[in-house]
C-alpha cells in the first residue's frame, strides 16, 4: 500500500497531525525527518481521492510524498487492477495482466511497484489526454516529467512520439520503477529517470509535465517556468478544479491555454 508522507517543520507537527486525523485517516506515525522537520506517515487507504484532494490544500512548506509500506496489500490490489482506457486507442495496462488490447492500440504497460501511478488517477488520465494532441502537433519534442512516480507519463510520451523524456522524482523508488517501466515498453533508450531536483535541471524542454499536488507546484513554480522552452507547453495537474488559482498565480506570467477537468481534478495547459 502507498503511505502518504507529509514532511513538515517540527514546530507544526501537531497541527499537521491534527489536519491528517481530521481527514479520517486510521493512523498517523510521527518520525524524525531532516534537521528541524518531522515526517507524518499515514496510509492513503480506500479514501485515496478524498485524502489527496484535502492534502492538496495544505500549506506549501508541508512537503508531500508517497512511500511503499506493505507488499501484501499491494498484491491484493494487483488482482483487481484492470486496463485503463485513456482515449482513442491509448490504454494503460497493468504489466502483469494479459488482457488483449486492440491490434492498433497503443498499450503502455506499467507496474507501479513502490511508486505512484497506475494510470487510473483522474489527474494522470487528464495529463495523458492533454499530452496526446500536444505531441501530435510537434516533431519529436523533448519532455520533462516532474514527479514521474511510476513513469507512466514519461513512458507514454515517448511511445506517443517524444524524442526523449527526463523523468524526475524526489522518491528514489520512483526513479527505479520508471527505468523498469521504460524497459518494459522498449523505450529505455529515451527515458532517463533520476532523483535530480528540478532546481538542478539545466536546459529547457518543449513539453513539461508536472502532476504533483498544489503545495509542491507552488514551491516549484519558478523552476517550472525556467525549464519551459520559449515555444513550450507546461501541463500541471494534481490540482483541484475549484481551488487552483494560487497555483496559476505562482506560475504567472505563464498564460493558461486550456483547462481540462475530470472528477473534480484539473489539468491546466500553460504557455509563455
Ligand atoms: C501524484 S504523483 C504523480 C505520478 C505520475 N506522474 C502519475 O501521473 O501517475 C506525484 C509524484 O510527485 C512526486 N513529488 C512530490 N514533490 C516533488 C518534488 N518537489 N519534485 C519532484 N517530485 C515530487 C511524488 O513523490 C510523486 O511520485
Amino acid at each position: 500500500m502507498l503511505a502518504l508522507v507529509v514532511d513538515v517543520p517540527a514546530e507544526v507537527a501537531e497541527v499537521a497531525a491534527d489536519a491528517l486525523w481530521s481527514l479520517g485517516v486510521l493512523a498517523v506515525e510521527e518520525r524524525e525527518g531532516a534537521p528541524g522537520r518531522t515526517e507524518l506517515w499515514t496510509s492513503l487507504g480506500d479514501e485515496r481521492d478524498e485524502v489527496l484532494a484535502a492534502v492538496s490544500g495544505f500549506p506549501v512548506e508541508w512537503r508531500v510524498r508517497f512511500e511503499e509500506v506493505d507488499d501484501a496489500v499491494v498484491d491484493t490490489w494487483r488482482e483487481f487492477a484492470t486496463p485503463i482506457p485513456i482515449d482513442d486507442g491509448l490504454v494503460v495496462v497493468p504489466s502483469w495482466r494479459s488482457d488483449d488490447v486492440a491490434p492498433d492500440a497503443i498499450a503502455v504497460r506499467i507496474d507501479p511497484g513502490a511508486a505512484f501511478g497506475m494510470g487510473d488517477h483522474p489527474t494522470t488520465v487528464l495529463c495523458l489526454r492533454t499530452l496526446r494532441p500536444i505531441l501530435a502537433t510537434r516533431t519529436s519534442p523533448t519532455v520533462l516529467d516532474v514527479g514521474c512516480g511510476s513513469g507512466v507519463l514519461a513512458v507514454a510520451a515517448v511511445r506517443l512520439g517524444a524524442a526523449d523524456a527526463l523523468a524526475i522524482d524526489i522518491s528514489p523508488a520512483a526513479a527505479a520503477v520508471t527505468t523498469e517501466n521504460a524497459r518494459r515498453n522498449g523505450v529505455e533508450h529515451a527515458v532517463h529517470a533520476s532523483t535530480t531536483p528540478l532546481a538542478a535541471v539545466h536546459g529547457t524542454y518543449e513539453v513539461v509535465l508536472a502532476n504533483i499536488l498544489a503545495p509542491a507546484l507552488v514551491e516549484l513554480a519558478a523552476d517550472l517556468r525556467r525549464v519551459l522552452a520559449p515555444n513550450g507547453v507546461l501541463v500541471v495537474s494534481g490540482i483541484l478544479a475549484d481551488r487552483h488559482d494560487h497555483v496559476l498565480a505562482a506560475l504567472a506570467p505563464l498564460r493558461v491555454a486550456r483547462t481540462d477537468v475530470l472528477d473534480g481534478w484539473a489539468a491546466v495547459t500553460l504557455t509563455h
